[in-house]
């Protein structure tokens, strides 16, 4: 969603925030703007559509030592060049990531005070607000000004802002959205993660809830309800320079295709070595928590890990968990799995569960993440920078984590043979190549031109279609849905008719019967069946059971899951690849989901 930049010091501003913008693309957005101070002027370029279209605007000759910049992901008002940012209104210029919920109330005060509108953005108002306080104020000092308005300001925000005649300073405020100020050598920057700047600063400061910074070339003041507040600087070890798709068309068939090297990595951290696990046996309640595909991992650590323990866990979609009653209390442990760290509805199921007294465990990818940071205890899942809008590599690192939680217990519990275990923990890099050798794009020939493709599964492997449908839809804009096998015949098999495309995966033997008993019925309704088995599930597998099939390796119950799901990444990547689809970009979607 919305990324924002900015840069203070003795530097051309103008190419910074570009490269800061760019950097900054994988969050999704329709438009983007800059604002820099050129002849103790502010000037503000913006335009929709890519940051090329941006570059192509601003005056080429243009300097400045000072600037923000924006990429916008359209909430309130279509995407066109008045809705983007930055917005300037008086003598306040600012760029805003978040959605200020009481804009409608503040709008019409503001209408009476004589402010006219461009715009039909929260932003615009949000502005004319701290311009509204800035022209009332005796002083003008910007640290009371903007006091006042956070008192007003409902929703969350994260803004940079620069005022005409300050040209020595940047101000930012941040409310429930991230925002990072990046330090330099003599220069200082905002963005809206580390991944803008990350190994051009020698440091960075996440700022909390409620902060102010005041931000120069040679000094930074944070401040909280009027009070100067101490900073950490963090430092991070990520390389930043690795973001490029070498050999690969698209980032996403990039990070497919990195998930075989991050398990090894995974396995040499972890396996020799798990008390960097915690124990969740001894929690009476569990709730696991997420988003899209981390709530579909979750769903998968619910099978895996209730294979081992004795209580039930539940799994919940955040933005649902945060509005229901909970039932939670000291004795809950609840896991937020997020990629960003930065989506607002799993944000805030964590601050909700920690008001109720639940510990708050995070399974997280991005380092000292809003997530990561607000939570108890944080598992990293060191996936690297993951650029395609669609997760795949973070998946099944989330996946893997919470495979570690179950054998922890499993190994507590004295229920795993923990050689054979192990043995297959370092199989499964090797395991996961020998899936990437198949034949995706003759399945994809078959699948590209449907405008729906059915998907089905019993028990987890059900839960692994899931994600395989979500992938689908999300970059091919084919129309899927994931149903439980045996619910077929209680509605869904009335919309299946000659050629419909339906792709199965069966992998637990115990119940493989039963689910080929619902695809031979599909089958005999004229659908196309790409069956997807675990090898040597069933003997002599009927042929008329399917179209097409792709073997799946085996490996044990915990792991299983991970081999699942590449095959049905690749299936979704070469659909929409064939469909020539923007893969690493689809449309209307953002990498980090930061309003609710
Ligand atoms: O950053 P998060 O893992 O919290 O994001 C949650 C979802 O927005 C995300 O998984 C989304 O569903 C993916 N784009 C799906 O590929």
């Amino acid at each position: 969603m919305c990324g924002i930049v900015g840069y203070i010091g003795k530097k051309n501003c103008l190419p910074i925030l570009i490269k800061g913008l760019k950097k900054l693309e994988y969050r999704g957005y329709d438009s983007a703007g800059i604002a820099y101070i050129k002849n103790n002027k502010i000037k503000v370029t913006k335009t929709t559509g890519r940051i090329i279209n941006l570059e192509n605007k601003i005056i080429k000759t243009d300097q400045s030592t000072i600037g923000i910049g924006h990429t916008r992901w359209a909430t309130h008002g279509e995407v066109n060049t008045k809705n983007s940012h930055p917005h300037q209104v008086g003598n306040i210029t600012i760029v805003h990531n978040g959605i200020l919920e009481n804009y409608q109330e503040l709008k019409n005060i503001l209408i009476k005070k004589g402010y006219k509108f461009k715009s039909e953005t929260d932003t615009e108002v949000l502005c004319a607000y701290i311009d509204y306080e800035y022209q009332k104020s005796d002083s003008k000092d910007m640290l009371i000004i903007l006091n006042d308005c956070m008192k007003i300001f409902k929703g969350s925000y994260a803004v940079a802002i620069i005022v005409n005649n300050i040209k020595d300073k940047l101000f930012v405020i941040k409310k429930d959205s991230p925002l990072i100020i990046g330090i330099g050598d003599k220069e200082n920057y905002i963005a809206s993660d580390i991944g803008a700047y990350g190994n051009t600063v020698l440091g960075y400061i996440p700022l909390n809830n409620m902060e102010i910074g005041i931000i120069s070339e040679n000094n930074i003041s944070i401040y909280k309800g009027g009070i100067k507040q101490a900073y950490e600087i963090k430092h991070t070890d990520y390389d930043f320079n690795e973001s490029d798709k070498e050999e690969y068309d698209h980032y996403m068939l990039k990070e497919i295709h990195e998930q075989s090297s991050i398990i090894k990595k995974l396995n040499k951290k972890y396996l020799n070595n798990l008390k960097q696990i915690p124990d969740i046996s001894k929690y009476k309640k569990i709730h696991i928590i997420g988003c899209g595909t981390a709530y579909n991992a979750g769903h998968i650590g619910k099978h895996i890990i209730e294979e081992y323990n004795n209580i039930e866990i539940q799994n919940y979609i955040a933005s649902e968990y945060r509005y229901q009653k909970n039932f939670i209390d000291k004795n809950t442990l609840v896991i937020a799995i997020s990629q960003s760290g930065e989506t607002a509805d799993t944000l805030a199921c964590i601050n909700k569960a920690k008001k109720e007294g639940c510990h708050t465990l995070s399974i997280v990818n991005v380092k000292d993440s809003s997530i990561a940071r607000a939570t108890d205890e944080v598992i990293y899942t060191e996936a690297g920078q993951e650029i395609a809008v669609a997760s795949t590599k973070a998946y099944t690192t989330q996946v893997y984590i919470l495979s570690l939680l179950a054998l922890k217990i499993a190994i507590k519990n004295n229920s795993i043979n923990i050689e054979k275990t192990i043995k297959e923990y370092n199989k499964l890099p090797k395991l996961i190549n020998k899936i990437m050798n198949k034949e995706y794009e003759k399945i994809a020939d078959n699948l590209y031109q449907e405008n729906n493709i059915f998907y089905l599964g019993r028990n987890i492997d059900h839960t692994s279609v899931e994600e395989g449908s979500l992938k689908l839809k999300e970059i091919s804009y084919i129309h899927s849905e994931a149903y439980q096998a045996g619910e077929l015949k209680h509605g869904t098999i009335s919309l299946i008719e000659k050629n419909t495309k339906v792709i199965s995966l069966i992998t637990k033997k115990e119940i493989a019967d039963k689910t080929i008993s619902n695809i031979k019925e599909v089958k005999a309704r004229g659908a196309h069946v790409i069956l997807l088995i675990k090898e040597k599930t069933l003997k002599n597998i009927d042929k008329s059971c399917y179209d097409e099939i792709i073997e799946i390796p085996n490996t044990i119950t915990l792991l299983q899951p991970i081999l699942n799901v590449i095959p049905l990444q690749l299936i979704a990547y070469y659909t929409a690849k064939k469909k020539g689809c923007d893969i690493d970009k689809p449309r209307n979607l953002a990498k980090s989901v930061t309003v609710e």
